[in-house]
């Protein structure tokens, strides 16, 4: 009984603010994705002849050892991609959050991404997931925005935290968008990424941001429409986290 009251509070939560926070994983799982993305990062570093993190054990040293500009070689679509193992995907997709979910669909859920960064025709695949890695208050981290702009395709998207966890890192959420079918109109360019960023006069209709702090293990479910973004890394490390999408095919 205890379960089923919780459920019912927590989507009452994801609701009425757009977004919730669930425990999902323990360390050792995230350990395991921090091993995936340093694979990545190493395979990526031999093809672009980038040496200095040939031999990089840890991701918190990611930035003692290479460059700005070594960075932005390094991201390139393959690294910033990582794929699931059926476990692991059957663990992000628990019946808890499909609980959650299933109050929006009664469609099967996937971890879908697409292969197109740039359109929203791409194929989807099935559990591949991005992540991000951003440097202490570097200004290079995408705007306020929404996700998605129409109920074609949507996904809901899971923010998990690998490498800062409390509210210095973590992602601010503009509580209570999600309420609103943004237009397209709203939208200015993006300097740094495929994000569509909305105007600061659009966003002043909206309450202030709320940044939460999570524990390990922690990741943020939020819906389609919810604004978020615009999360500078003010923490004394490296931030890296994991952006999973999670949607009907
Ligand atoms: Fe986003």
């Amino acid at each position: 009984m205890k379960k089923d009251r919780s459920l019912k509070f927590q989507l009452n939560k994801f609701n009425k603010n757009g977004f919730v926070i669930e425990k999902i994983f323990n360390k050792s799982i995230l350990e395991n994705f921090k091993e995936k993305l340093l694979k990545n990062l190493r395979k990526s570093a031999k093809k672009h002849n980038i040496y200095s993190i040939k031999n990089i054990k840890n991701l918190e040293e990611y930035f003692n050892l290479v460059s700005k500009t070594e960075h932005e070689i390094l991201m390139d679509r393959e690294t910033r991609t990582i794929k699931f193992k059926k476990s692991e995907a059957q663990l992000i997709l628990n019946k808890r959050i499909r609980d959650l979910l299933s109050y929006y669909s009664d469609k099967e859920y996937y971890i879908l991404r697409s292969s197109n960064k740039f359109s929203s025709r791409g194929k989807d695949f099935n559990n591949y997931a991005g992540f991000r890695i951003v440097e202490p208050n570097s200004d290079k981290v995408a705007g306020y925005h929404s996700d998605h702009y129409n109920l074609q395709n949507f996904k809901f998207t899971m923010w998990v935290p690998l490498i800062g966890f409390n509210n210095k890192y973590s992602l601010k959420l503009i509580t209570g968008s999600h309420y609103y079918k943004h237009s397209k109109k709203q939208i200015v360019k993006n300097k740094f990424g495929s994000a569509r960023l909305f105007n600061n006069l659009y966003l002043k209709k909206f309450s202030k941001a709320f940044r939460p702090n999570l524990k390990l293990g922690e990741v943020i479910l939020f819906h389609p429409y919810l604004i978020h973004g615009n999360a500078k890394n003010l923490g004394k490390t490296v931030r890296v986290s994991l952006e999973i999408k999670i949607g009907t095919d």
